[in-house]
């Protein structure tokens, strides 16, 4: 932690701001706990002494890597510093061990191609520039040195890039850990372990306010390697899946991507579980959202198809699992009408008839 260090008059300043967050200027006066400044946008305000941080004014124009070696490590400087180095195209900064992402919402495929992974493998921590395969690579090492477990948290609040940077983490170790030469029905464990992200999420995500791709459920993967430090099994642990989101959505959100991916589905699987446009069902159509932008669901239909085929999932339990889902939408589609006798009910039509029929077919 930074010194205290002692506000005079002509210092440089943070100031609290309301739209800024934080804005900074020089100090005119100050008057007990009160100081008085000058805005660098031009206006004269009093801050109290409490929430006036001292400017770092030798800070390099890139900002830099590692916030510890900011001379004063509070908000507005942290903040400053991520800032600088985000309107360079660095999304990645250290705090000593602990890295700090800033999700770009752009594709930024240089940043994790072959070449990086190369690049990032057995290199000193800190030695390149910070980046999440320094820190997965860290990790692996002192897991082999060591011989003992690792784990790597990630937070952040939704939308944060959490599940993105899980992924990034995953390629890389399986990147390490791969090449494993006794396969599992021609595929690799490595290619299991990354394929398992997509079928997680088709049936885990869903569109919200915050994130197209928003994982409803907390997730614990481990993946195990042998002494060789070769991957040989993983496992995935799921919590807390929004089951509610099932039966009840509002715009601009959507359910559970499996659905809308389904409706999207060939033909022959349209015809098979019955199915049309999402806004066709209840459960969907409570949303006026029904497609995602840059998400093409007829071809991730296909692709977590793929996807299950890789983890090892036959075609009759893909068929269950689909014919579940399909179920479930018909289900929501049933609607009752009072009956004659008293607290009765009655299905309501030949419509609700049809998929209450379904339903049970389905689930036969
Ligand atoms: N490193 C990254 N590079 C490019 N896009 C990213 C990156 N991290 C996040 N994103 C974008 O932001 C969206 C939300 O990120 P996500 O990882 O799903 O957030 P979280 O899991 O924290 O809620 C992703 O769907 C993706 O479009
Ligand atoms: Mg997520």
């Amino acid at each position: 932690m930074a010194t205290p260090v002692t506000i005079s008059v002509g210092s440089q300043v943070w100031i609290e701001d309301q739209e800024e967050a934080w804005i900074d200027g020089e100090v005119l006066s100050i008057d007990g706990d009160k100081v008085r400044v000058q805005t660098s946008n031009g206006k004269e305000v009093v801050s109290m002494s409490s929430s006036t941080f001292a400017k770092d004014m030798e800070i390099p124009s890139a900002g830099v890597e590692d916030m510890t070696k900011l001379s004063y490590l509070h908000e507005p400087g942290v903040l400053q510093n991520l800032a600088t180095r985000f309107g360079l195209n660095e999304i990645y900064t250290y705090t000593g061990n602990i890295l700090i992402a800033i999700n770009p919402f752009q594709r930024l495929p240089h940043l994790y191609d072959q070449s990086m992974m190369e690049q990032y493998k057995g290199a000193d921590f800190g030695e390149l520039s910070p980046h999440v395969f320094a820190v997965a690579d860290a990790a692996y090492r002192a897991m082999m040195n060591e011989g003992k477990s690792n784990s790597v948290l990630v937070s952040g609040e939704s939308g944060a890039g959490k599940t993105e940077t899980t992924k990034m983490l995953m390629r890389y170790l399986a990147y390490m850990g791969g090449g494993k030469s006794d396969v599992e029905g021609g595929r690799t464990v490595e290619q299991q372990v990354l394929e398992s992200n997509p079928v997680l999420e088709a049936f885990g995500n869903a569109k919200t306010v915050r994130n197209n791709n928003s994982s409803r459920f907390g997730k614990f993967v481990q993946i195990q390697f042998d002494n060789k430090g070769k991957i040989s099994g993983a496992a995935v642990k799921t919590y807390l899946l929004e089951r509610s989101r099932v039966c009840q959505i509002t715009s601009p959100e959507r359910s559970y991507h499996a659905f809308y991916f389904l409706c999207a589905g060939p033909d022959e699987d349209i015809k098979r579980y019955k199915l049309g446009h999402p806004s066709e069902f209840h459960y969907l159509n409570q949303s006026t959202c029904f497609q995602v932008d840059r998400m093409d669901d007829a071809q991730e239909y296909l692709d977590t198809k793929r996807a299950m085929d890789v983890v090892g999932m036959t075609e009759e339990e893909q068929e269950a699992i689909f014919r579940v889902v399909a179920a479930i939408l018909h289900l929501g589609n049933v609607d009752f009408a009072k009956g004659k006798e008293t607290d009765s009910s009655i299905i309501k039509d030949e419509k609700a008839r049809f998929h209450l029929e379904t339903t049970a077919e389905l689930l036969m």
